[in-house]
């Protein structure tokens, strides 16, 4: 009974890419499809009938108005029912054994391993994300599903102490790993003996119904895991602000975090709250393999990754080299952005429209900037954003100090390795970064240095392996206890220990 890696697929395999056709058959949908709207679940019912109804949109088949799928949203009374079924559970899973959520859990990990296909096809139709990147999010998904309900088991190791779950959990995911990250919330929740409500992002929700639908096919009643999706404000107010909610787990942005402090300061948060992430390249690199590093983890997933390379930080002898500059700039261009369903797209379309900070750093140069790759759409759809580098970017300007979440990059040159990791530093920011050298004295002093959760040595930004990466952050990338995902002691913050007492 160990635990092991799940292995991702390799799509280069002519069998595998007649697989990747298969789900595009099913998955890649026409004008014409007709969509069953897919409920809302709560309380073991499934709901639809006097509910909103959200409709996703395939943005890789925007020109035709191709629909991903249809979902009900929940009502004020769901969400408050939601709670009250959740709570009230307690001879349901809460009163299970170790072996016995071992065991469902177990297969709800085969569940995923079997419907890995369609998880990467709703992911596709819904959040345009291709095969690739979605087929390592399912591998993450099965590695956390076994990981947490393995790692239970260390409770035990407390012989003079009970363990319970501490009862409600909400997980309230983001939508751009929208198998992985509702997935490991909703595993590691009940790992801990606790049940879950979770609060899908309605533009993945499509995707984390069928994530869901693993879990109760393995034998996960619809008591203990049910699905709410709704608008953030009706969660904020009905699930968030509900007292008898035990803790939230949250990955999304700072202000949702706040707000959810707002609503019940005594909140018991646990928050991942993105990054401002940054590769240092510098004279003693692998310049080539650097240029492949970091193009992978600043726009792959058209960069809309917490762990996303965002800021490229070049020691002044790399800035000043027009080779690096070109052949960083074709390599960027390199990547293929477009219809997931046209496999030789590496980037496929954006989760939303361009606004916020994106937008701002798109349509401004700052004083000294300079496009080294200017911005472009792909035949004129709004969600298909080519890769774009600027260059010069200065100290505390705005793209050097504000989350992106697109496939921008912003170079910034550096005097020195103390100087690059100051700019690094200077975020506020502290999740992920990435240093390139060869040199280990480099790496050494870059490692006592930099602030940040995840350090990568001469690998990308992206892409922490459970157990192998822990991943989480701190400073503004963290709310709560900022305990990283994938190790032992994630699930521990879900579960109450108390003295065992014998009688005299
Ligand atoms: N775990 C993801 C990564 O490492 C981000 O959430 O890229």
């Amino acid at each position: 009974n160990t635990y092991h890696s799940e292995a991702d697929t390799d799509f280069v395999l002519p069998q595998n890419k007649k697989w990747a056709e298969t789900i595009s058959k099913k998955w890649k949908f026409s004008k014409d499809t007709k969509h069953d709207i897919k409920p809302v679940v709560i309380g073991g019912e499934d709901l639809v009938d006097d509910r909103d109804v959200y409709t996703a949109l395939d943005k890789s088949q925007l020109k035709d108005g191709v629909i991903a799928g249809k979902i009900a949203m929940a009502t004020a009374e769901d969400l408050k029912k939601a709670v009250k079924v959740a709570k009230d559970d307690v001879d349901g899973w809460r009163s299970k054994t170790y072996e016995q959520r071992h065991k469902i859990l177990k297969q709800a990990a085969i569940k995923v391993r079997e419907r890995r296909d369609d998880l990467i096809g709703v992911a596709a139709a819904e959040v345009g994300k291709v095969f690739g990147e979605t087929d390592v999010e399912v591998s993450e998904a099965i590695d956390f599903i076994e990981f947490y309900s393995y790692a239970s088991r260390y409770f035990e190791k407390y012989e003079n102490l009970d363990f319970k779950g501490k009862g409600v959990g909400v997980v309230v995911p983001p939508w751009n790993f929208p198998v992985a990250i509702p997935l490991g919330g909703v595993a590691a929740t009940l790992a801990a003996g606790n049940t879950v409500i979770i609060k899908p992002a309605t533009v993945a929700a499509l995707t984390a119904y069928e994530m869901c639908k693993c879990f109760w096919d393995a034998g996960v009643s619809k008591n203990a895991l049910q699905f709410a999706p709704c608008p953030g404000a009706l969660a904020g107010e009905h699930l968030i602000g509900n007292k008898d909610v035990d803790f939230v787990i949250l990955t999304g942005g700072e202000d949702t975090a706040a707000a959810m402090l707002k609503t019940r300061p005594d909140l018991f948060l646990t928050a991942e709250t993105g990054g401002k992430d940054a590769t240092i390249v510098t004279n003693m690199a692998d310049k080539e393999q650097a240029i492949k590093n970091v193009c992978h983890s600043a726009f792959a997933n058209s960069g809309q990754k917490c762990s996303a390379t965002s800021l490229l930080v070049l020691e002044e002898e790399v800035y000043n080299d027009k080779n690096f500059r070109k052949a960083l700039v074709d390599a960027a261009k390199s990547m293929d952005v477009g219809s997931v369903w046209d496999f030789k797209n590496r980037i496929g379309t954006l989760a939303n429209k361009v606004s916020g900070n994106l937008k701002h750093a798109l349509e401004n140069l700052d004083d000294n900037e300079e496009w080294a790759l200017a911005p472009e759409y792909v035949d004129g759809n709004d969600y298909m954003l080519k890769p774009s580098i600027k260059w010069g970017v200065k100290e505390d300007s705005f793209i050097h100090m504000n989350e992106l979440f697109g496939p921008v990059l912003a170079v910034i040159k550096a005097r020195d390795l103390e100087h690059a990791v100051n700019i690094v530093n200077a975020t506020g920011y502290g999740l992920t970064s990435g240093i390139e050298t060869l040199d280990e004295r480099e790496v050494n002093y870059w490692r006592e240095n930099i602030k940040a959760g995840n350090l990568y040595i001469n690998r990308g930004t992206t892409g922490a392996i459970v157990l192998r990466q822990p991943f989480g952050g701190m400073g503004k990338s963290a709310v709560g206890a900022g305990r990283k995902v994938g190790i032992h002691n994630y699930i521990t913050q879900f579960v109450d220990f108390t003295e065992k007492t014998y009688p005299n």
